[in-house]
């Protein structure tokens, strides 16, 4: 298992555990194997949580329309993006190149990068979501559209989904059957992906990837634990180790104490919130999808000005930014942060201690990223795409998050409830702030006359009655 000490820095960061005012790593807490009394559920009884296997194969991947040698086995000078629930393709005696879960597949050295992709969730029109005008009418711009990934049916939805139907399928082709992950208690990911390692169908034959997993959970200081998600997890993991805030550790000894959670022949510990390189392409692929639906709307006859868009791990907000570059557009694309870090903090992770924590993670993020894209002959990116998406494109927002980590105030509430009620449903950490981000804007005149999109990744689907009853 490859976990080194940067990487576990970056992940127990990422998912939680706190470097406060330049102190040291703190952490520990309880552990809990899972008892012989408790039994995994069938897979059976998830299966009803995700979409007909009819449905999913109709799917196609939208970066095909734009770079149809993606999709093509035949063609050359670019990867070959295989769907797995419909090309038939094994990828036995394949070469991987790459960490599990992160890999090219190759079919002797030198030839043409394979990237398995298996589509987990249903996309349809009804995601671009038109606002009311007693909404509308109080943000000054042109027009306000919402890219909705939001689904009250399915639990694997949209934002998570779209990294899992490439990281997933790399995963099982990688061969990996023993899995870590790490997240705040009430992390999206820790929860969309215990889940789609259960029920995502990888082969269309009805099999998922359904690793044992291990979960390092950590409790976020002042917020309430969710006991009945807590009982989620721990019916879809195989091992759940909370984390508090009790102890501190720092460089080898935060290593150390991953481990200790971790079963010893874990093939890779998924890092927070599900981002890394081959997840990226997830959102390129999703600007491909909104410029479809854009023009099966016939909303706009020119692309959005402004995206709006919550970031935290990073691959969605990149994956944004590089789908702009290939699409040509001169949309600007405001990612707005979580949180932030101390100096410390910023630079143990990421060497760069001017730089706020987020967009950190997003540089460091985006140059390993265009690196692998180079590599791998992915098509449309330009030279200097780095500079372009810095200068021209991105817009990060670091200051919209405060007060504190999922900590909002009584307008936020407010505007919670009017949306919610227009059908578009926000959460504190992540979402409710980059609406914050579109509201200021709007006040400050930088939207007039501008169309604005703004990109909703929180799923609100109920998970609470659904799985606790599936899982007994
Ligand atoms: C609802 C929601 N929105 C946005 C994000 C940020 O996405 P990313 O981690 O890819 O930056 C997350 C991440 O966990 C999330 O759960």
């Amino acid at each position: 298992m490859d976990l080194s000490r940067r990487n576990f820095m970056q992940a127990a960061l990422l998912g939680g555990i706190a470097l406060s005012g330049g102190a040291a790593l703190s952490a520990v807490g309880t552990h809990q194997r899972r008892s012989s009394m408790l039994t995994l559920p069938q897979a059976a009884d998830l299966a009803g949580l995700a979409p007909s296997s009819a449905a999913l194969k109709s799917q196609s991947l939208a970066l095909g329309r734009l770079f149809p040698a993606l999709l093509d086995p035949d063609a050359e000078g670019a990867p070959f993006i295989a769907n797995t629930l419909s090309s038939g393709d094994s990828f036995a005696g394949l070469i991987r190149q790459g960490e599990p879960g992160n890999s090219v597949f190759l079919r002797q050295p030198g030839a043409r990068a394979i990237i398995p992709w298996t589509p987990v969730f249903i996309r349809e029109n009804s995601q671009l979501l038109q606002l009311p005008s007693s909404v509308t009418r109080q943000i000054d711009c042109s027009d306000l559209l919402v890219m909705n990934e939001s689904s009250t049916r399915h639990p694997v939805f949209g934002n998570k989904a779209r990294k899992y139907e490439f990281v997933l399928p790399n995963l099982k082709w990688s061969g990996a059957k023993r899995l870590g992950t790490i997240g705040a208690i009430s992390s999206n990911h820790a929860l969309q992906f215990a889940l789609a390692n259960r029920v995502a169908d990888l082969t269309g034959d009805g099999q998922p990837l359904n690793c044992a997993l291990d979960l390092v959970l950590f409790e976020v200081p002042g917020a309430v634990t969710d006991i009945a998600r807590l009982a989620i997890l721990r019916g879809l993991a195989e091992h759940v180790a909370i984390a508090k805030n009790d102890l501190e550790l720092a460089g080898e000894a935060s290593q150390e104490y991953a481990k200790s959670w971790l079963h010893p022949d874990t093939d890779l510990l998924v890092p927070p919130g599900g981002s890394n390189e081959v997840s990226v392409l997830g959102h390129m692929n999703a600007i491909a999808e909104l410029a479809h639906f854009l023009d099966a709307a016939q909303a706009w006859n020119a692309p959005p000005d402004v995206i709006f868009v919550a970031m935290g791990s990073g691959s969605t907000v990149l994956g944004l930014l590089l789908g702009v570059h290939l699409m040509g557009w001169k949309t600007k694309v405001v990612g707005v942060a979580d949180q932030d870090k101390s100096y410390l903090t910023r630079w143990l992770v990421n060497r760069q201690p001017s730089l706020p924590f987020v967009e950190g993670n997003v540089a460091k993020l985006a140059r390993s990223t265009v690196d692998w894209l180079q590599k791998i002959r992915f098509p449309g990116n330009s030279p200097d795409v780095l500079r372009v998406m810095q200068d021209e494109i991105f817009l990060p927002d670091s200051t919209s998050w405060q007060p504190g980590y999922g900590l909002v105030e009584d307008t936020d509430l407010a505007w919670a409830n009017e949306l919610k009620e227009a059908g578009l449903s926000l959460d504190p950490v992540f979402t409710l702030k980059a609406w914050r981000s579109l509201l200021t804007m709007s006040q400050a005149g930088a939207l007039k006359n501008k169309r604005v999109l703004f990109w909703n990744t929180y799923n609100s689907f109920d998970y609470m009655p659904s799985l606790l009853s599936s899982l007994g």
